[in-house]
């Protein structure tokens, strides 16, 4: 049992070209019909299988109120995201005559959504998604701030549109199911809101760290713990890209941590979860403003201690600064051939550091390496 249940959802408002709502709470189904909109017939909820059961009761629950629904089952994760399963999208709503009046809904984790929202963008040049995450990661990034994609055989996320949704619901009872390592992950992300521009964010994280890394042995409050973060979380991400629909310059501060967590996750060949690498990309980053003269020594200890206390990492293998530094030269968010971190002056004060030196790229490796492998993959 946990609590919230009966509780009034919580509502985030992100400005876009449309502006929309995320909904945030429990037994959300009810508000689906009210996302879609008015003009909406017919809905295709593209899912993976093992949301099999969750998309079959949201079909019932709109065929009961008179849609005409279809099912796409989806590979899991990034084999989802190919050019491929977007094919097999486009072909089940072709022949169902999808036109620009229906709906696309994406149920599943960030690969998913970001899948449904490719289809959705580009099925008749653009038509409704709602997006359903399922995991905390997709709840608070992936599916609001209407960045969609695919993989392609190069690399991630290299093939893709801005399209917001018409809304997003955030049903926490869909974490229950959430592998606990998936959750840590997720709070990889909660933690950078904090640390960028919520500092509460931190303190909640805090003061209920062991809880929120095992959900399934946690409290009930910490469900309303679990709310609240993601709800904030949402705040931040909605404060940025609605002051920055295409990524001109604010939304960059959302990648802290991601210059060098982009890296790990490509040395090691995306063996590594997104929310483990941004977590050592986070004490780099707090290391190299350190260095820099811009964060104190308190602050950067903080982003250790926050970090593990959930039990993310913070360190990596002191034999790979070759390659960590090639790909984050090769990364797409650098602007030439200058690097370019976010960086704290302090907490909730995010600025910019643009082709530092390399010897304080090399001082703040040094300062998150460890010895030999621990074999933390998280
Ligand atoms: N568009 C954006 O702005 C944006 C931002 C951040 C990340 N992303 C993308 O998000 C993806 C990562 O998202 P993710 O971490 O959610 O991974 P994911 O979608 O791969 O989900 C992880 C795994 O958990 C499964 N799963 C999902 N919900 C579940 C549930 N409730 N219970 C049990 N299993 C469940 C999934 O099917 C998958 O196997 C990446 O592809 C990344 O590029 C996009």
């Amino acid at each position: 049992m946990t609590t919230g249940e009966h509780e009034a959802p919580s509502i985030v408002e992100v400005q876009a070209e449309r502006a929309y709502q995320v909904v945030i709470g429990r037994g959300l189904l009810g508000e689906l019909p009210r996302l879609l909109g008015d003009t909406v017939q017919r809905v295709l909820i593209i899912h993976p299988a093992v949301l099999a059961a969750s998309a079959s009761a949201v079909r019932e629950d709109l065929r009961s109120q008179g849609y005409q629904v279809f099912l796409a089952e989806v590979p899991e994760a990034e084999a989802g995201k190919s050019a491929e399963v977007a094919a097999f999208c486009w072909q089940v709503l072709g022949q169902a005559d999808f036109t620009r009046s229906d709906a696309v809904v994406g149920l599943g984790g960030g690969a998913t959504t970001d899948l449904a929202g490719f289809v959705a963008a580009t099925w008749l040049r653009g038509i409704r998604v709602v997006q359903v995450p399922t995991t905390l990661l997709a709840m608070v990034d992936a599916a609001v701030g209407g960045k969609t994609g695919i993989n392609t055989a190069e690399g991630k996320n290299l093939v893709g549109a801005f399209h917001s949704p018409a809304g997003v619901l955030c049903d926490l009872s869909t974490l229950e199911t959430l592998p606990r390592f998936d959750v840590v992950a997720g709070l990889g992300e909660v933690i950078k809101c904090g640390f960028i521009a919520d500092p509460r964010i931190l303190e909640l994280v805090e003061a209920n760290a062991a809880a929120l890394a095992d959900l399934g042995s946690a409290p009930p409050q910490t469900w309303s713990v679990l709310r609240e973060l993601i709800e904030r979380s949402v705040r931040v991400k909605a404060g940025v890209v609605g002051a920055d629909l295409r990524e001109a310059g604010l939304r960059e501060i959302l990648n802290y941590g991601h210059t060098f967590g982009h890296a790990i996750e490509q040395v090691e060949r995306y063996t590594w979860r997104h929310g483990a690498a941004v977590s050592v990309g986070m004490v780099f980053a707090a290391e190299l403003a350190r260095l820099a003269g811009r964060l104190s020594d308190e602050d950067v200890a903080r982003h250790r201690s926050t970090l593990r206390a959930v039990g993310l990492p913070t360190t990596y293998r002191g034999d790979r600064w070759e390659q960590l530094l090639a790909a984050m030269r090769r990364d797409k968010k650098t602007r030439g051939d200058l690097l370019r971190f976010v960086v704290l002056d302090e907490i909730g004060r995010p600025g910019r550091l643009e082709g530092p030196d390399p010897a304080l790229l090399a001082a703040a490796y040094a300062e998150v390496s460890h010895e030999a492998p621990t074999g933390v993959e998280l």
